[in-house]
């Protein structure tokens, strides 16, 4: 079975195809072009993924040296996302597939990231740990099989990167925020600064807002409010930010070890980019002795491989879809494998 993947629901487009179970071609156009808004405009974003669509699966479809004749199922981001990004792809997919008379499936993003450690050689095995951190998700699940997800606990405010994000912009990193702390941080002292660590009535919750807030009031004290921050002491203002993030994860997941018994522990998102996280993540399963997979950072951002593939999986699973299917922007984790989807 030739498989072609359409991710567009954020800043990112993305093509892929998975052909026999084999990756053959994964392409990220990521629009660069917000960083100097600060952060995506939605219209922008809409705009840049009509323009590339096209030549972007021309080129996904060469690399893996097939033609449109030979793909026997498409997949797309159906939500959540941009609305107007979501239906470059979306309309764009099933317009194929109504062309070529071949079966669509629409994908909920958030499981095309759950289950983005498959796209790894080595595999993860159920029951799986999984903790996901994006832009605008922050979950931990219980992953029992490709249809049962147990979310164990959510953010109440903030997602973790969009902590990130929102400290970059308040220390005038910029955007996106993940990428630049981390650098900032990598020379600094992650315990220079003690910032609170939130504790919820869910053991497994995560909240990020008071953090945020901590290091704003933190930055207001000692510099005063509208001045700039000394460079010098942005690398250990980052890093001590940055492991509070990464204490908060791991302290909720050790729990979740400590309560249910998993075969593998996985880690994705955007968020699972970041180093000082993948380190924490990998010596917690070294210290439970459980396998672990995280995937490449390719893997973690948004991309079409991981779209491919869950829309694959949900296929061999029998799930068949209208091409009346809608988008959905604001598709929430509590409907997984969503029946919002379903035909
Ligand atoms: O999964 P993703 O690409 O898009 C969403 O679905 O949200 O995640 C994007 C998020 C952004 O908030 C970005 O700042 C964060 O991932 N991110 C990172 C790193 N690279 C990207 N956060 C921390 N460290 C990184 N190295
Ligand atoms: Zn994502």
């Amino acid at each position: 079975m030739n498989v072609l993947g359409i991710e567009s629901s954020c800043d990112e487009t993305s093509v892929a195809v998975i052909s026999e179970g084999k990756l053959k071609a994964n392409l990220i156009s990521s629009q660069d072009f917000h960083t100097k808004y600060g952060g995506v405009v939605p219209e922008l974003s809409s705009r840049a993924h009509l323009q590339i669509i096209v030549p972007l699966v021309k080129d996904a479809l060469s690399k893996a040296e097939l033609n449109l004749d030979n793909i026997d199922l498409i997949c797309a981001t159906a939500g959540p996302g941009l609305i107007g990004a979501l239906l470059v792809g979306l309309t764009f997919g099933k317009s194929l597939a109504f062309s070529l008379n071949k079966p669509f499936v629409p994908v909920n993003h958030i499981e095309g990231h759950i289950f983005s450690g498959f796209l790894m050689e080595d595999k993860p095995e159920f029951p799986i740990l999984v903790l996901v951190v994006s832009g605008g998700h922050t979950l931990l699940l219980l992953v029992k099989s490709d249809e049962e997800i147990i979310k164990l606990g959510t953010t109440v405010d903030d997602a973790a990167g969009e902590a990130f994000d929102k400290v970059s912009k308040l220390l005038g990193l910029g955007y996106p925020g993940g990428p630049k702390i981390q650098n900032m941080a990598k020379d600094g002292d992650p315990e220079k600064i003690k910032f609170p660590v939130s504790t919820l009535k869910n053991p497994y919750g995560f909240s990020f807002s008071g953090l945020k807030t901590a290091v704003l009031r933190y930055v207001q004290k000692k510099y005063g409010e509208g001045t700039s921050i000394p460079q010098n002491d942005l690398p250990d203002l980052t890093a001590s930010f940055q492991a509070t993030v990464v204490k908060t994860l791991i302290r909720n997941a050790e729990k979740a070890l400590k309560e249910f018994d998993v075969k593998s522990l996985s880690l994705v998102g955007g968020v699972a980019a970041n180093k000082a996280l993948r380190n924490a993540y990998e010596n917690l399963a070294i210290k439970y002795h459980k396998k672990i997979v995280i995937p490449d950072f390719v893997f973690c951002g948004d991309n079409a491989a991981m779209i491919a593939y869950r829309g694959m999986k949900l296929y061999q699973l029998g799930r068949r879809y209208s091409l009346n299917s809608n988008a959905y922007p604001g598709l929430s984790s509590d409907s997984f494998i969503t029946n919002a989807l379903t035909k």
